[in-house]
C-alpha cells in the first residue's frame, strides 16, 4: 500500500538515498539536504510502502524579481523522485496530487516547476510568460491554484539559494 505524508526528522538518510537512486547524482542530494539544514521547505512529502520511503517531493518558496505589489504566495515544486523499482507504478503522480492539494490548503496562489511538459501537463501544468533563473522557455510551468492570478505579472521567478549553489 502507498502512503504519502510529510517528512519527518528520521526520514532524512531514506529520503537522500532514494533521491541519489532516481538521479544517480548527488545534486539534489545536496540541494535538498541544505534546504532541509535552512529550513527552507514549505512542504517535504514522502511516498512510503511497507514501512520503506520511495519517493519524496519538495516544495519551496518562489520569489518575483522585481518584487511584484500584489501579494502572491508561490511555490516551485521539486526535485521530485521515486526510487526507480517503484517508478511507472503511479507513486509520482499520488506525490504530485498530493502536493497540489496540500498547496492548495496552504493557500498557495500558484506553483511552479521546472520539467518534461510532456509529463507535467496531465496534472494541469501549462507554459507560462513568467520569466525564470535558468533561461528555459517551455520546461518551466506553472499551475494557477487562484485563477489569472498571474495574468498581469512581469517578472521573473527564483527559486531559493539553495538551487544554484547545490548545482541541481
Ligand atoms: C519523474 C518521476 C518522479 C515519475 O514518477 P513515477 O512514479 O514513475 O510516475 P508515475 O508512475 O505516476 O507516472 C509514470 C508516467 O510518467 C511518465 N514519465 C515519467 N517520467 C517522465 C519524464 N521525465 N518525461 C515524460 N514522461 C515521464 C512515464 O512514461 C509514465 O507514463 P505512462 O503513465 O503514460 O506510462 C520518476 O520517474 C523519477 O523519479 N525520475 C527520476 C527523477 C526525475 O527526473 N525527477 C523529475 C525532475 S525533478
Amino acid at each position: 500500500m502507498n502512503a504519502i505524508r510529510h517528512e519527518r526528522p528520521r526520514d532524512s538518510a531514506r529520503i537522500d538515498s532514494v533521491i541519489l537512486a532516481a538521479f544517480g547524482s548527488m545534486d539534489e542530494v545536496k540541494l535538498v539536504q541544505l534546504v532541509r539544514a535552512r529550513g527552507e521547505a514549505v512542504l517535504s512529502l514522502v511516498a512510503e510502502r511497507d514501512d520503506e520511503i520511495i519517493g519524496q517531493a519538495l516544495l519551496t518558496p518562489i520569489i518575483l524579481k522585481p518584487a511584484w505589489p500584489a501579494p502572491l504566495r508561490l511555490f516551485g515544486l521539486g526535485p521530485i523522485s521515486v526510487a526507480p523499482e517503484y517508478q511507472r507504478a503511479g507513486v509520482g503522480s499520488s506525490l504530485m496530487h498530493a502536493a497540489i492539494e496540500e498547496s492548495r490548503t496552504l493557500e498557495a496562489d500558484a506553483i511552479f516547476l521546472l520539467g518534461d511538459p510532456g509529463y507535467y501537463e496531465r496534472f494541469g501544468f501549462r507554459e507560462t510568460h513568467i520569466g525564470n533563473e535558468y533561461g528555459v522557455t517551455r520546461e518551466f510551468m506553472v499551475l494557477e491554484l487562484r485563477e489569472k492570478c498571474l495574468r498581469d505579472v512581469r517578472a521573473t521567478a527564483h527559486y531559493v539559494a539553495a538551487f544554484g549553489e547545490a548545482g541541481a
